[in-house]
């Protein structure tokens, strides 16, 4: 087995499914233990069960609500509970809806705030001293939609404009005690969040064949390609990187109109 993770403590939210799951699968490759978290019984088992039968590293399980503050306690507790210790947090759930200006409801705006970013808070203010015992790291998913701006997402935008910014204090914060704290900041990549953002599967299809044109390298991402620079960012091989929000966006990122 490959041992890049070897004993390592990794906690992963959001597991249930899409780029949670692929980077749950990942790791349990290269050894790791494997805390994964989700709201979905069935689907969280299923990823557990995948993994064991894959690599022989089954993943523990805890069920709960992120936006909820007691479930998110309950979520860090059974880590240490599990194993005694942390050493990566990967903080990757998040939720899409659409909307301008002129049509985002103060609940959409609330709901997203709270999944994207409150959540993300309070899993790293309960996780940030036992990263520090054991120089541990963060990664954050975030999304292109933190860099730039896309209409008719204006809501999700805006918390994953916080991600970033939130990614890069709690770098500079947190460096002289030695944990690093990054982000992956995705493009178009095939996984259930633009239809369960409301998405009609005819929409959604327009929307992947589109990534011809919106992303430079003219496809959309598979999870697993994200999954890959989580890996990295996450392993000792990213030794000195810290406060970076990486594009994994077949260039998205730096595409201007002309
Ligand atoms: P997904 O919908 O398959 O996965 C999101 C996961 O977050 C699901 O397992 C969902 O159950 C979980 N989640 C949402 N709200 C939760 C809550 N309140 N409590 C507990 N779990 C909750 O979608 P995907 O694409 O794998 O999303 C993962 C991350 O990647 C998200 O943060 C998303 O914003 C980000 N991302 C995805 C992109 C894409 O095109 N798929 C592009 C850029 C960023």
């Amino acid at each position: 087995m490959p041992s890049m993770f070897l004993n390592k403590v990794v906690l992963v939210t959001g597991a249930s499914s899409g780029i949670g799951a692929a980077t749950t699968a990942l790791l349990a490759l290269q050894g790791a233990h494997l805390v994964i978290t989700g709201r979905n019984e069935a689907n969280l088992n299923q990823v557990a069960e995948k993994c064991y039968e894959e690599t022989w590293n089954r993943p523990k399980t805890v069920l709960g609500d992120l936006t909820d503050e007691e479930d998110v306690r309950r979520i860090f507790h059974s880590t240490l509970t599990f194993y005694g210790r942390i050493d990566v947090l990967i903080n990757n759930a998040g939720i899409l809806e659409q909307g301008t200006i002129e049509n985002t409801s103060l609940d959409q705006l609330d709901r997203m705030m709270k999944t994207n970013v409150r959540s993300m808070y309070q899993l790293t203010m309960l996780a940030v001293p036992h990263l520090i015992s054991s120089r541990g790291n963060i990664v954050n998913v975030s999304s292109v939609n933190g860099i730039r701006p896309f209409t008719n997402v204006l809501a999700y935008n805006m918390s994953k404009a916080a991600v970033n910014q939130f990614t890069q204090c709690v770098a500079m914060e947190l460096a002289s005690k030695l944990v690093r704290v990054n982000a992956v900041n995705p493009g178009v990549i095939i996984t259930e969040l633009q239809k369960r953002g409301g998405m009609t599967t005819d929409i959604y299809r327009k929307f992947i064949r589109r990534c011809q044109e919106t992303h430079p390298l003219g496809r959309p991402g598979f999870a697993q390609e994200v999954a890959e620079a989580i890996a990295f960012l996450a392993s000792d091989k990213a030794s000195f990187i810290t406060g970076v929000t990486l594009p994994v966006d077949g260039g998205r990122h730096a595409l201007s109109p002309r």
